[in-house]
């Protein structure tokens, strides 16, 4: 069955992108094989009418474009925007310490973990590594399988208080634990970063002395798996966002070519509020609107008032996971809007505009829903709390676009391990396909 095909080629997407570099990288992969041209921001850009495109920003940011078959002013953008980043511990370069036989290392918190979920698990590394060859700076992606640590909590017997809630100090209780043999005046292991300067070099096949840096994450070893009565649960890290970036790739390698110019774009940096020169607040999303036009009507004389009538002609979905009513804490959500795991994609509302949906994008999004029989579900928080953010606001205010944000129901968002419905992801896809297709004016 394709929809079996589509979770099965998510799984394995999640278990191959354990950092944002990762998810990039495995998307842009994906879209060459299926082939998309790559395109090089430093250098000229000439695209064909109908012809598919991608590139990275960063390593860890991604931008896909199919050119549309009518010129860009006339037809405009049809937008899907995610995030390859998840929140995680990252490493802190030359934080190796040795205390009671072990030794151990220091992490940063990235974005906003459910920390006690990061405990007792063996955690593996990922990311990238600045390395010095032959007197030239490279920073080359770093995966390793097998676990490099662990957090461990403390026994029960020695904090009786536990259950009522502990509150982890992330510089004193989420040190990662890298050896359990080790002499206490071993100052070997633990000089100038020397673990991780070794470990790098062993697994890299480059000497010690030519790691220079690293961007480097922990995350759940765990495969991610699919559980339940009928297989209908998806458990693994990284679904917020990972299952988002999947189906957008999966939209655009699927989608006809239209009129209109189809983008997506999986930004990095979202869970850490944006502000990178690759992140949603960054310029990239009005390069690559600018390049397109200035291309796409080079043989006229592409103007900076093409540029804003494509805008005026463009609309805009932005995707991140929504939270699904938990049984255990039903109240949590408003009771008229509860959306379930499996239930479909989920509109997300907020009067204070956390997200871009207004009734009228949400009213064109269902009617590309319907003519792709994909249910929906809406989620309005409670009135006496607010939701989180995403993508969505950033991008449409800068652009000045009209959209509409969306998710994918979850349970235990930011959790190292969350919970998804197997039958919503096949369902993202097509509704996000339908999107990329739909000819539908959103002015
Ligand atoms: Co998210």
């Amino acid at each position: 069955m394709e929809s079996d095909d589509t979770v099965r080629s998510l799984l394995e997407y999640l278990d191959r992108s354990p950092s944002a570099f990762h998810a990039a990288f495995r998307a842009a992969s994906l879209l060459e094989q299926a082939g998309f041209g790559v395109l090089d921001e430093a250098e000229p850009w000439r695209l064909e009418p109908g012809a598919r495109y991608v590139f990275t920003r960063n390593m860890s940011t991604l931008v896909a474009i199919r050119i549309g078959l009518s010129p860009v002013r006339e037809a405009g953008f049809r937008i899907i925007t995610a995030h390859t980043d998840s929140p995680a511990m990252k490493i802190k370069p030359g934080t190796e310490s040795v205390s009671a036989g072990t030794l151990r290392m220091t992490v940063e918190v990235y974005g906003g973990p459910i920390y006690h979920t990061w405990v007792d698990r063996e955690l593996c590394v990922a990311g990238a590594v600045v390395v010095e060859r032959d007197g030239r700076l490279q920073r080359r992606l770093f995966e390793e399988r097998d676990p490099l640590g662990i957090i461990p909590s403390v026994a029960i017997h020695l904090n009786r208080d536990v259950n009522k809630g502990f509150p982890h100090n992330p510089q004193d209780h989420l040190k990662v634990v890298l050896s359990a043999s080790v002499e206490d005046d071993d100052k070997s292991a633990s000089s100038d970063g020397g673990f991780m300067r070794n470990y790098l070099s062993s697994k890299l096949d480059v000497a010690a002395s030519e790691i220079v840096d690293f961007d480097l994450y922990l995350s759940d070893c765990s495969a991610a798996a699919v559980i339940g009565r009928e297989g209908e649960m998806i458990v693994s890290g990284r679904l917020d966002n990972l299952a988002m970036c999947h189906a957008a790739v999966a939209a655009i390698e699927r989608a006809g070519a239209r009129a209109h110019t189809q983008i997506v774009v999986l930004f990095d940096g979202e869970e850490i509020g944006s502000r990178t020169f690759h992140g949603a607040a960054s310029s990239l999303l009005r390069d690559v609107v600018e390049r397109v036009v200035a291309s796409a009507t080079a043989s006229v004389g592409g103007s900076c008032e093409d540029v804003h009538r494509a805008l005026a002609r463009s609309a805009m979905v932005s995707g991140d996971a929504a939270h699904a009513v938990h049984p255990s804490y039903e109240d949590k959500h408003d009771e008229h809007y509860r959306p379930r795991l499996n239930g479909g994609p989920v509109i997300k509302i907020d009067a204070g505009r956390r997200y871009t949906t207004t009734s009228y994008s949400a009213a064109l999004f269902a009617a590309v829903c319907a003519e792709k029989d994909v249910r929906l579900q809406r989620i309005i928080s409670r009135s006496d709390a607010s939701p989180g953010s995403t993508v969505g606001p950033i991008v449409s205010t800068s652009l000045g676009i009209p959209a509409v944000d969306i998710g994918h129901p979850v349970w235990a968002m930011h959790s190292i391990r969350e919970t998804g419905g197997a039958k919503d992801h096949p369902m993202v896809v097509s509704a996000l396909t339908g999107f990329l297709e739909s000819e539908l004016s959103w002015r």
